[in-house]
């Protein structure tokens, strides 16, 4: 009652007499109304439907969520939630703490041929995070940047959002193709040399020199996404492009805990030429302040203390498993996917139907699968098809995805 008495003195509720108690019409009116204002020209540029990773099996760019370190992952979380220090609990770099970087640095030479100091590293919030800070730090408004075509739809959209120019650029049996690439005046390039999402082409070593020696040609910069070049299941796994240019004067390298771990880390980070270190932080400080110390901190441990290498490891005969299975499951149904045997999905090209159909069948069933058709920015190259991913995918999805399939092209 002393609160009903108390709201009425403030004006905030009045007394119907014989209806009872309201809130006060004047506080009714400036509660927040439904608003016809419109969101800015490129919030609406980003389309009205986003394809996002919901973590179905078959969902591209999931890795095995099943097998999940957990225990270490919780031990090494519980060490930090006590050991965190008052400096640590302040604001931190917002390039990432020194110890993280560094072990980056090791892990990345050791892996991916990528020979660095580690305050080239920069720690981002997941490849996008890295990819925003990479195109505000070699792109102005207005600046144009080839793009493969199809492509990353995330990396696109992250792209115009940074306020460049998409120039989707077809590709071939090698990858992007670099003779395209004098038509346009442009002197950025985003490329996934290792593993290209989505068609899964591993670009030969005469393609990247090409595109090394346009990057030196135009003085312009490749934007190498290297999302999961750690896993190849016929050879060990070929080294990045950056791993050509040693002095790393025209490739930012962008890396990803996304799919070596998990995406709800959300941890990327991209190595920058020394000369840029100081504008890289500037970016990071102005855009978002930084990475949870917490999270870097438990990474940290998880890869000096070696267990990032063994998860790889295990990882990597998983998927060779789950990748055979679905192989053999397509098999059945005459269905052959395209691409090198990395990474951790495929496309299988289709002609029956359209793309976007058969995958909304199957996610009505509860089943992921992206339709290839989504993936280009022009109508002019669109081919239908099915990205799928095998890494989140257990026996039993891969026999309920045949089953559908089967249905659905019979
Ligand atoms: C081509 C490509 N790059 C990068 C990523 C990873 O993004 P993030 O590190 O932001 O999770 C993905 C995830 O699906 C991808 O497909």
């Amino acid at each position: 009652m002393q609160a009903l008495d108390r709201l009425t003195a403030e004006g905030m509720i009045e007394g119907k007499h014989g209806s009872g108690t309201y809130v006060a019409v004047q506080i009714q009116r400036s509660l927040p109304q439904k608003t016809t204002r419109k969101a800015s020209k490129r919030a609406n540029n980003l389309g009205t439907k986003q394809w996002l990773s919901i973590a179905q099996p078959f969902t591209p760019g999931i890795p095995a969520l099943d097998a999940f370190p957990k225990n270490i992952w919780a031990k090494l979380s519980s060490r930090w939630a006590r050991a965190l220090t008052i400096s640590e609990l302040n604001y931190g770099d917002p390039v990432g703490i020194m110890p993280l970087r560094a072990a980056i640095a090791h892990y990345i030479g050791s892996t991916r041929g990528v020979v660095c100091n580690y305050e080239q590293v920069i720690i981002t919030s997941g490849s996008q995070g890295a990819l925003a800070t990479a195109s505000m730090l070699v792109g102005d408004y207005g600046d144009s940047v080839y793009i493969e075509e199809p492509g990353y739809v995330s990396a696109r959209n992250t792209l115009k959002l940074c306020g460049l120019k998409l120039i989707p650029t077809p590709l071939d049996k090698a990858g992007i193709r670099t003779s395209d690439m004098e038509q346009h005046k442009a002197k950025i390039a985003l490329v996934s040399p290792s593993h290209q999402y989505p068609l899964g082409i591993t670009m030969p070593m005469k393609r990247r020199m090409e595109l090394i020696n346009w990057a030196h040609k135009v003085n312009g910069w490749i934007i190498e996404d290297d999302y999961d070049g750690e896993y190849r299941y016929d050879s060990a796994p070929l080294p990045a492009l950056a791993s050509l240019d040693p002095k790393g004067s025209h490739v930012l390298y962008i890396g990803t805990l996304s799919k070596v771990l998990s995406p709800s880390i959300r941890l990327g980070f991209i190595i920058v030429p020394e000369n840029l270190i100081n504008q890289a932080r500037n970016i990071r400080s102005a855009f978002d302040r930084g990475v949870s110390t917490f999270i870097q901190a438990v990474l940290t441990d998880f890869i000096s203390e070696g267990h990032m290498s063994l998860h790889i490891r295990k990882t990597q005969s998983l998927y060779a498993e789950r990748r055979l299975s679905l192989l053999t499951a397509l098999k059945e149904l005459d269905l052959k996917p395209i691409g090198s045997p990395a990474g951790l999905h495929f496309t299988v090209p289709l002609d029956i139907r359209l793309d976007r159909e058969i995958s909304q069948v199957l996610a009505n069933k509860g089943l992921g699968g992206n339709p290839l058709s989504q993936y280009y920015n022009t109508k002019q190259h669109i081919k239908n098809g099915l990205v799928l991913g095998f890494s989140n995918a257990l026996a039993h999805n891969i026999k309920k995805l045949e089953i559908n399939l089967k249905n659905i092209i019979k």
